[in-house]
Order: structure tokens, then C-alpha cells, then sequence
């Protein structure tokens, strides 16, 4: 997966692990990806995590071909990234560290090194010149910590991105990108639209033929799909008109309903998904959120309030700064419903989130008033 003749992908594809970031289930993998400028002076694009520090050390030494490299170049220092900084810094001395003023304070904070006179401190708009390539970083705070930076490489026109463009999964697989590009996005950097508004919008002026991102694919044909797709993402508008019935049930009847729910919907030339919160990881769910128009939360009432996966579902959804949707309720309780108020409490705390009337109340289980109800519901 080399990029070009002088710029190599150097990174490793980790399928041995189970949740990125102790939470996000990835069971495809996720890649670490690191690339290596081959110019006059040797540019090395960000390390990788400590867990595939031994695996990128034998990428490195074979693309470097017995030179040496005189730039290691941060973009963030998330340890999925820098997680070999200090390894690499103890092989290389006389390698120069190139980040921006908050990065070098959390490589102390990381690691026990001195880099006194091994530091280069770039801020907007800096350049640097390998010989035929030329360097120039851009800053991009929260996309998806403070210190991230992105680097523009003029030559050949590519964008080294950090985490933005990232996906989960094997690089390689030639899978959908969207899926897991969007589940990656939503629950990882999802939470700051604003800042990587601000970062399209700063790179939307460059030439650019190529995206080397962190993670996932090197992405070099029909660029503009991936950032409208951005651009939908980080100003939180649908993906796509539909409807997402997101249901939490404790005995199957919230459950049958949220499903004759969806048939109708179809029926009616909708596009519903179903989703089950009491068995769906979260990051799924909270990506299907966000991708559509629509959402119906259908929930049973337990402890007198809101059934927990619902719960859960409704704390990341706001976590995730989730906003300008529709939302009907459907709730059930057998003596004392109460899931749909709590619900709508949870919803006003969101930022444009309209919330439809009338509620769906089921008493216990189906019956005809209730799938009449249904029926009018959306
Ligand atoms: Fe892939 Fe924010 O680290």
C-alpha cells in the first residue's frame, strides 16, 4: 500500500485486538498507519501503537534501506499514534522532533525523555523542506486532541490528515469505506464539528490528489465523496432520509412492536433499520443515529424511568452532541409508564431535536389500538 514512488506506507494492520480505545468493539481490526518521505533529508509521519511497535520497526528498516531519518514528524500524540515515540527517539539520536507547542509538553508527559536539542516548533502555515518535497503543517485542534496538527505535502499533493479520514478495519480489504469510516468518526471525533469545519474549510483551498490519514485507507480517487461526507458529519445534518428504530425491550413486546413499526415504514417506501440496544454496541447505534433524518426510540419502563440500554443510548447520543433530527416515542410499562417522559427530558437536553406528537403508549403488549397508533405515527 505504498503511496508513491518516495512516500511509503510503513504502517502495521492490528487484528489482535478487540476494543480501540478500551471501548470501540472492532473486530475487523484497525491500522496504525505511519508513512516514510524518502527525499534528500528522510521524513518519518507519526509512529505507531506500542502494541505493533516490533512489526512497524521491520516496515521502517526495510523502506529506509539503511539510511537514517532526520524528521519524525508528530500529528498527535494519541498513543495509538506516539505510542512508539520513545522507541524510535532512542534508536534515531540525532533525529529531529517536528510538532507544534502542545505537543511537546504531553510527549514529557508520556515519556521520560529529554529532547533538548532535538526539537523543531512549527505552528500554521510553517514550512519544511525535505529537497524535492516540502512540508507545510496546519493546525487542527479537537480533530481529535488539542495538539493535532496536519501537514500538506506540496510535490505531490497530498494531505497527511491524523485521525481525520480514518476508519476502522484492515486497510486493505477493499471494503465499503462509509460503515466504519462513519462509526469511526461519529463516536471518536463526532463530538467536535466545529473544529473540523474549520479544517475543511482550511484545506479546501489545496490541490489535493491524495489523503493519508492515521487509520484505514490511503484515499486517492474521488476525494470529494469523502469529504462531503465529512462536511454532512461535522455539521450534523442526516446522511441519508430514513428512519432508525432504536428499541429497548425487557420481555419482547416493546420489541414486537418497534419490528411491526418497521414493516410498515416499509411498506410505505421507507428506508427503517432496526436496531436492538439491548444487543447492538453503542458505537453502531450512535453512527445509525446520526446517519438518518429520523429516529424512533421505543422503550420499556423499568425502575420507574428509562430501560437502561435506552439509557445508555440516549448518554452517548448526547456525549456525541447529537442534534437537528425528528424523534418519535414509543414507550411501554404495564402499571405506571413513565419511559417516554424521561426520554423526552433526555432529548431536550440535545440541541435541535424535535420531539413528535403524540407518544405511542403500549400497555403491557400489542394489541389493535396500538399497532393503529403505529400506523399514524410517522
Ligand atoms: Fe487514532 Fe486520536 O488517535
Amino acid at each position: 500500500m505504498n503511496v508513491s514512488d518516495s512516500i511509503r506506507y510503513i504502517g502495521v494492520y492490528d487484528d489482535t485486538i478487540d476494543l480501540f480505545e478500551g471501548q470501540y468493539p472492532v473486530p475487523q481490526g484497525i491500522s496504525y498507519n505511519s508513512y516514510l518521505i524518502l527525499d534528500e533529508k528522510v521524513a518519518l509521519m507519526d509512529t505507531v501503537d506500542q502494541r505493533a511497535t516490533a512489526k512497524w520497526l521491520d516496515n521502517l528498516q526495510e523502506a529506509l534501506g539503511g539510511r537514517t531519518i532526520d524528521y519524525l514528524i508528530v500529528s498527535h500524540m494519541e498513543p495509538d499514534h506516539a505510542g512508539s515515540l520513545f522507541k524510535i527517539a532512542e534508536l534515531y539520536p540525532e533525529m529531529t522532533i517536528v510538532g507544534n507547542a502542545k505537543t511537546f509538553p504531553m510527549i514529557s508527559q508520556f515519556f521520560p525523555i529529554d529532547l533538548t536539542g532535538r526539537t523543531l516548533v512549527v505552528k500554521e502555515g510553517d514550512t519544511l523542506s525535505l529537497g524535492r518535497h516540502t512540508l507545510t503543517f496546519t493546525m487542527a485542534p479537537m480533530v481529535h486532541w488539542p495538539e493535532v496538527m496536519m501537514t500538506y505535502e506540496s510535490e505531490e499533493k497530498i494531505v497527511f490528515s491524523a485521525d481525520a479520514f480514518g476508519r476502522f478495519g484492515d486497510p486493505e480489504s477493499g471494503e465499503e469505506w462509509t460503515p466504519e469510516a462513519r462509526r469511526y468518526f461519529i463516536n471518536i471525533v463526532g463530538k467536535y464539528g466545529a473544529q473540523v469545519q474549520a479544517v475543511l474549510k482550511k484545506v479546501g483551498g489545496l490541490d489535493v490528489r491524495t489523503i493519508c490519514p492515521l487509520h484505514g485507507p490511503v484515499l486517492q480517487d474521488n476525494l470529494g465523496f469523502y469529504i462531503g461526507l465529512y462536511d454532512t458529519w461535522s455539521s450534523y445534518r442526516s446522511e441519508e432520509k430514513g428512519v432508525l428504530i432504536a428499541y429497548a425491550s425487557i420481555h419482547g413486546h416493546t420489541a414486537e412492536a418497534a419490528a411491526y413499526l418497521a414493516d410498515q415504514l416499509k411498506a410505505k417506501g421507507e428506508t427503517a433499520e432496526l436496531i436492538n440496544l439491548g444487543r447492538a454496541d453503542l458505537s453502531e447505534a450512535v453512527a445509525q443515529a446520526f446517519r438518518f433524518d429520523r429516529m424512533v426510540l421505543a422503550c420499556s419502563t423499568y425502575d420507574g424511568g428509562i430501560f437502561t440500554p435506552m439509557d445508555a443510548f440516549l448518554h452517548r447520543l448526547r456525549a456525541k452532541s447529537y442534534q437537528n433530527r425528528t424523534v418519535y416515542l414509543v414507550e411501554n410499562g404495564t402499571w405506571a409508564p413513565m419511559a417516554a417522559k424521561q426520554m423526552r427530558a433526555a432529548l431536550e437536553e440535545m440541541k435541535n431535536i424535535s420531539v413528535a406528537e403524540p407518544v405511542v403508549t403500549i400497555r403491557s403488549a400489542m394489541n389493535d389500538a396500538v399497532k393503529e397508533s403505529l400506523n399514524h405515527l410517522i
